[in-house]
């Protein structure tokens, strides 16, 4: 036991009689607990060691086939009261989903050990980071989170001997049954349990079920906010950095802008890009005022398919030691891993992410990676990770950023009027699915502020929340922007180059944050003036820049339209200040 907290131990005794393991560990998060437990993992089978030389540490694992993603349909939110969840998550009635899911855990853990995993999302000391326990059946689940979070005794001391606040996940893979799979939070009690998965976003605790559902519903009552938001910092040639946070939907792009490599134009210049974070950001005013971030987690949980040396170096680079790869073709030649869009060679004798052999070369019918593979890295290892990485203050955020595909309606870029207006461009965003995800293309999903599927309560009060926030920080509170990398031409083609380039947006958003550029006002918000987004050493005209800067009035005008239909859905609990922006705009469109 690595802690007095009778809290803690209460809570683990009460689990261990419930789920009736063989024995119980506690994970100090030392290394030889951590080794003994990768050898016992790759002698049942459950990992596979890779190529030392090539992949120094790195280890492979597949999930069942059944189980290989989200479950956004088993996914609840058991708050007391079913209005408190709200329309966009699925609820039920918390006694009555203990009830249901207590007799799946009795003596789910016969005949395997139960591992005790302290843990802290946010570096140790820190005022804004936080302290979870999960209880677990899975070594994978135990290694996966000693990359992603901060584990350990360090993680205990933090919380104290008396402190009861601390999240408390429970997670059986059970028998893996897709019909009986939960992932069941009950924010009233700090509670997260998941069982009958053993996929990333299930069964990883700390992140998307306690960083975001758990700790959304924290920040509101506690006057801050967790964000799926990615962090990073661009640094000028004097030294001074100034810190981003932008939010996109999954598959928009965070990952990506998060580690992007400056185009010459401003590399020779001597700017640098810092990732301080890639998924999660939590976000609280500092004693001067401003909103700072931190990013709770300690790793990174990214989809490796398209991920290679030209879409985003850092990243691969990134997962070249002590690296999971979850769900990838293993090559057998060289005893290493490849993914569709890793390189143009996939290898000969491999075996696909289900198990089978496969031959890359000519089985072009069978993907060898699951779209949804993904590779679990140390932050550490990035090439451009931030030296405030482990600041426990934080950095201060001079602009937060929304975005996501759209194919015609949103601009390149636009600012927000102000913060109030700010919060109307986040509750209002959207992105549209693509060809190659659906077979419907452009079908907008609006998706607040990227949370849609991790907001742990009313969406409603969650937007009452943000403006809460800006009245806190009033003049000190980070501008607000929109970017989409995605507008197409009529073939279908992305217009704008994106990635490294994407820079040439956020420069803007920069000079704007400093006083430094002018602005167009149209009716959806503050543009740039085009010759102030520099072009140098890209393909692209004047004339192109301004079709991507352009606003449609009449798809604005469908576009309010379907802003109605959406706020609709909140009822009496949309705040009115939204209903008061949605109104502006249709007034600045003209009616
Ligand atoms: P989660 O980690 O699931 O929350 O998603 P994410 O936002 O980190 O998404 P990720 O970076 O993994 O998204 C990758 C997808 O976005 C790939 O299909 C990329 O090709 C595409 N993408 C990223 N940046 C750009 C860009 O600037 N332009 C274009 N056209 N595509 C981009
Ligand atoms: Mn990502
Ligand atoms: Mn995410």
């Amino acid at each position: 036991m690595l802690t007095n907290n009778k809290n803690v131990l209460n809570w683990v005794e009460e689990m261990v009689a419930l789920c009736k393991p063989d024995q119980v560990v506690w994970i100090d998060g030392s290394e030889e607990q951590l080794k003994a437990l990768t050898d016992e993992a790759v002698s049942t089978g459950e990992m596979e060691r890779l190529n030392e030389e090539k992949l120094p540490g790195c280890l492979l694992h597949r999930t069942n086939p059944n189980d290989v993603a989200r479950v956004e349909a088993r996914t609840f939110i058991c708050s007391r009261k079913e209005e408190d969840a709200g329309p966009t998550n699925n609820w039920c009635d918390p006694k009555e989903m203990y009830a249901k899911l207590t007799p799946m855990y009795d003596g789910v853990m016969k005949g395997r050990t139960m591992y005790v995993i302290p843990y802290s999302m946010g570096p140790i000391g820190s005022p804004l980071a936080k302290v979870g326990v999960e209880l677990t059946d899975s070594i994978y689940v135990v290694l996966n989170m000693d990359i992603m979070t901060r584990v350990g005794k360090a993680a205990f001391e933090n919380l104290g001997d008396v402190s009861n606040d601390f999240v408390r996940g429970l997670h059986s893979k059970a028998d893996v049954d897709p019909e009986n799979r939960y992932i069941v939070h009950f924010p009233e009690d700090n509670t997260i349990w998941s069982i009958n998965s053993g996929y990333g976003g299930n069964v990883l605790l700390g992140k998307k079920c306690f960083a975001l559902r758990i700790a959304s519903y924290q920040g509101k009552n506690e006057g801050w906010m967790a964000e799926h938001m990615l962090i990073l910092g661009i640094e000028a040639p004097n030294g001074e950095t100034t810190y981003i946070s932008a939010a996109f939907p999954s598959a928009c792009g965070k990952t990506n802008l998060a580690m992007l490599i400056p185009p010459e134009v401003y590399a020779k210049q001597g700017y640098k890009v810092w990732t301080v974070g890639d998924d999660i950001a939590w976000l609280k005013p500092g004693a001067d005022g401003r909103l700072y971030a931190i990013n709770p987690e300690n790793g990174f949980f990214g989809v490796a398919p398209g991920t290679n040396m030209k879409s985003n170096p850092n990243a691969l680079k990134t997962t070249m030691k002590d690296t999971i790869f979850t769900n990838v073709a293993h090559n057998l030649d060289d005893n290493t891993v490849w993914w569709e869009g890793l390189d143009k060679n996939p290898p000969e004798h491999a075996v696909e992410w289900t198990g089978k052999p496969w031959n890359g070369k000519t089985d072009t019918d069978v993907k060898g990676a699951h779209p949804n593979s993904r590779f679990t890295a140390p932050a550490r290892n990035c090439p451009c990770i931030s030296p405030e990485f482990d600041n426990p203050q934080g950095v201060p955020i001079s602009a937060m950023v929304f975005g996501g595909r759209r194919a015609k309606t949103a601009p390149l870029v636009y600012q927000s009027f102000d913060w109030k207006h700010g919060v109307f461009v986040g509750s209002t965003m959207a992105s549209e699915t693509t060809a190659a995800a659906t077979g419907a293309v452009g079908v907008v999903r609006r998706d607040p502020m990227a949370m849609l599927p991790f907001c742990g309560y009313h969406m409603g009060d969650y937007f009452a929340h943000w403006l809460e926030m800006g009245e806190k920080l009033g003049d000190k509170a980070p501008k607000i922007f929109n970017v989409n990398w995605f507008r197409t031409d009529d073939e279908g083609h992305f217009i704008w180059p994106g990635f490294g380039d994407n820079m040439r947006v956020l420069m803007w958003i920069v000079a704007r944050c400093k006083g430094e550029a002018d602005a167009v006002e149209t009716p959806i918000g503050y543009e740039p003036k085009p010759e102030d987004i520099n072009l140098e050493g890209l393909d692209i005209d004047l004339d192109t820049l301004k079709g991507l800067l352009n606003v449609d009035i009449d798809l604005w005008k469908e576009e309010a339209a379907g802003i109605h239909e959406f706020y609709a859905k909140f009822g009496d609990k949309l705040p009115e200040e939204l209903k008061h922006q949605l109104a502006a705009l249709e007034e600045r469109l003209g009616k």
